[in-house]
């Protein structure tokens, strides 16, 4: 396995690898991996011929209060998971080498309306920031399959329709979720939880399931949906729920009656932890 720090480097091997014939895998990712990134690695693994995993704490998606400086690392830990995976190549840029003018950059990547809600009005630079630097990978990576979680599905609803918006080479693949045995959705940001909170967070989960649930059974009133999850989380006294909404899969917009394929979303703060999750749920459409 190849470690680079800068994209010339990287994309002389994607460039030789396309030229051989032979197929790109990208896993885009901020490090201090998990097993959850370890499932988008091993897909691409098996599916294309050369891995890229980058591993990059991007600055533009992370809001001025928020936790860039104190985000985990782990470098060697995170490249010996990449090797264990089979990966080939891993590029490490610093920032200096992604924005080589400086933050916040002159050019923009935004993805109207789909960004908006959820995280979007938690954070109101946040997918602007993940646009910007998916696209900077995109063009490095070349002509590829790059792998994202449905953990972050709003963001991979924005990933999405900005590939096909650009008609960028990439086509984008979305992997299930991997969850701690209690229902926890893996991720960086679960370090940040004292036991207490930890043992508090799967309810975020629980509220989701509740929701697909009752879904199930025939309610079709998102206000409904809403109240539901909401009052599960805040049964809860370590969570401070920041949003459960139920909204359209793809274009992540209220639908009312519910219908068709939906996505249920939640938020919320327990202590410095903020975690996000969310469950789908189909509605047939009526015969
Ligand atoms: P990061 O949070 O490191 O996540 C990298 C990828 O791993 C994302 O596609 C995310 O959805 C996926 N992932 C995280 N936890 C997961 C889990 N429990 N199960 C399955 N997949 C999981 O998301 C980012 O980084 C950044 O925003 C990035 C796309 C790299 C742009 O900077």
């Amino acid at each position: 396995m190849k470690v680079v720090e800068t994209i010339a480097e990287a994309r002389a091997v994607l460039d030789a690898t396309r030229a051989g014939g032979k197929t790109v895998g990208l896993v885009p990712t901020m490090g201090y991996l998990h097993a959850g990134h370890r499932s988008l690695m091993d897909r691409a693994v098996a599916e294309r011929d050369v891995t890229l995993v980058t591993i990059f704490v991007n600055p533009l998606q992370f809001g001025a209060n928020e936790d860039l400086a104190s985000y985990p690392r782990d470098l060697d830990r995170d490249t010996a998971m990449c090797e264990a995976a089979g990966v080939d190549l891993v590029l490490h840029p610093t920032v200096e080498e992604m924005y080589p003018h400086g933050t916040p950059t002159l050019t923009t990547v935004t993805v109207a309306s789909i960004s908006a809600p959820m995280e979007g009005a938690a954070r109101p630079t946040h997918f602007a920031g993940v646009a910007t630097v998916v696209a900077k990978l995109f063009s490095i990576a070349g002509a590829c399959h790059a792998y994202f979680g449905e953990k972050d599905w709003q963001q991979l609803a924005v990933v999405r329709r900005m590939a096909e918006d650009l008609s960028l080479p990439v086509e984008v693949v979305g992997c299930p979720t991997l969850r701690e045995p209690d229902g926890l959705a893996m991720s960086s940001r679960n370090v940040y939880l004292t036991p207490d909170e930890r043992a508090a967070a799967p309810v975020l989960h629980r509220a989701l399931l509740a929701g697909v649930d009752a879904i199930g059974a025939g309610e079709r009133d998102p206000a409904s949906i809403r109240a539901l999850m909401a009052g599960i989380v805040a049964a809860e006294p370590l969570a401070q729920l920041d949003y459960a909404e139920v909204v359209d899969a793809s274009t992540l917009q209220e639908i009312d009656p519910l219908a068709g394929n939906l996505r249920l979303l939640a938020a919320a703060r327990f202590g410095r932890g903020r975690l996000i999750d969310n469950e789908g749920a189909t509605i047939p459409a009526p015969t």
